[in-house]
């Protein structure tokens, strides 16, 4: 926990940015897609919209290099002032190279370490943990953190339970070494539980799908998801995350100046505000625009608070995530 002058230092959030496709893909033409309603979708998650990316024209690689390129300017600063790039992302166009080595190249970075991180819809919130204990080691001065999915890319639109869910986006903060030890992660945890990966995932062959996995009618390389299983667990990890966070920090609810929460499912998000006594102004919601962007959502919505002027020098917030893998994570953090 010490800088390269010996001394402890802290992580600050120099500045963030975030990047959705142009196209909106409203309930109602999903509708006209598959055999669904608008009146279901939002009932059943919240969602009214979601943005997709145009083929040829945008994709997971540039939403990661627009937000990251955002949040460099917000920083007031420039590719090359990094010193490590950091994308969460399970829809990077290629597995080499990773796409965080193209974002590098393209925001003249190098030779900044760069490497993608496979964390599913807990991506950013790894890979934000990750920063900060790096940036805390000594050995790391500045890190772009980028979380994003261009989930449009993998999904089969027949397939109406998974693909009404999800959008593409993305979310990236700058994150630099700071005199104040206090400053950054001050709580974090980075879990997983491999179990019940079936429940979520990507197959890229026949093989890889499970003897015992329902058949459903989705094509090969694109999303399969039990829905209500992930349900069950998002609603009861969402609430674990959370306790588990106060009880190790001795923080309460009053101490939180905002819940930075993956957005899954408004109605996941709702039962953990229930259940928790999370007062609504203190909850950012933004999935009814954007849909779960799976490793896009949290980024996307640290950027969005931030640039409504609700973080403030000072206060404490959490970030919160759990998805594919399984995988669940937490960050409380001092700004
Ligand atoms: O980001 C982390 C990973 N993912 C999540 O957190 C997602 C967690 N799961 C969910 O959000 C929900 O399970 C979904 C939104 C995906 C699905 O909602 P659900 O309430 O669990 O629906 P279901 O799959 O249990 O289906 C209930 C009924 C079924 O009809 P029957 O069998 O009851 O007659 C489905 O066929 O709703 C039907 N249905 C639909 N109807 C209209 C399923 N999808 C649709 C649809 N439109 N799009």
């Amino acid at each position: 926990m010490t800088s390269e002058s010996g001394f402890p230092c802290g992580v600050r959030i120099a500045g963030t940015g975030s990047a959705v496709p142009q196209k909106v893909l409203t309930n109602s033409d999903l509708a006209e897609m598959m055999d669904t309603s608008d009146e279901w979708i939002r009932k059943r998650t919240g969602i009214a919209e979601r943005r997709v990316c145009t083929p040829g024209k945008e994709s997971a690689f540039t939403l990661q290099r627009d937000s990251l390129r955002r949040a460099l300017d917000d920083a007031g600063m420039k590719g090359s002032d990094l010193d490590l790039i950091i994308v969460a992302s399970v829809t990077s166009e290629m597995t080499c190279p990773s796409n965080a080595c193209r974002v590098a190249t393209a925001l003249d970075a190098a030779p900044a370490g760069a490497f993608d991180l496979v964390a599913a819809c807990s991506g950013f919130v790894y890979a934000m943990n990750l920063a900060d204990t790096l940036i805390r080691s000594g050995r790391h001065k500045a890190i772009g953190v980028v979380g994003c999915d261009a989930m449009s890319s993998v999904l089969d639109y027949s397939e109406r339970s998974v693909s009404i869910l999800f959008g593409d986006a993305a979310g990236a903060a700058v994150l630099v070494r700071d005199d104040d030890p206090n400053k950054g992660s001050i709580y974090q945890t980075i879990q997983a539980d491999g179990e019940s990966w079936p429940s979520l995932f990507l197959p890229r062959k026949e093989e890889d799908i499970p003897p015992d996995s329902p058949d459903v009618p989705v094509e090969i390389g694109k999303l399969r998801m039990e829905g209500r299983d992930v349900y069950r667990f998002a609603v009861s990890k969402f609430k674990d995350v959370i306790e588990d966070a106060m009880e190790s920090t001795g923080l309460t609810v009053d101490d939180i100046s905002q819940f930075i929460c993956h957005q899954s499912n408004v109605r996941i998000i709702e039962s953990a505000k229930e259940k928790l006594g999370l007062p609504d102004e203190k909850v950012y919601v933004n999935i009814e625009r954007y849909g779960n962007s799976s490793a896009g959502s949290v980024g996307l919505c640290l950027d969005e608070i931030r640039r409504d002027g609700k973080l403030k020098e000072g206060e404490t917030i959490m970030f919160v995530a759990f998805g594919g893998g399984l995988t669940w994570s937490s960050s409380v953090w001092n700004l």
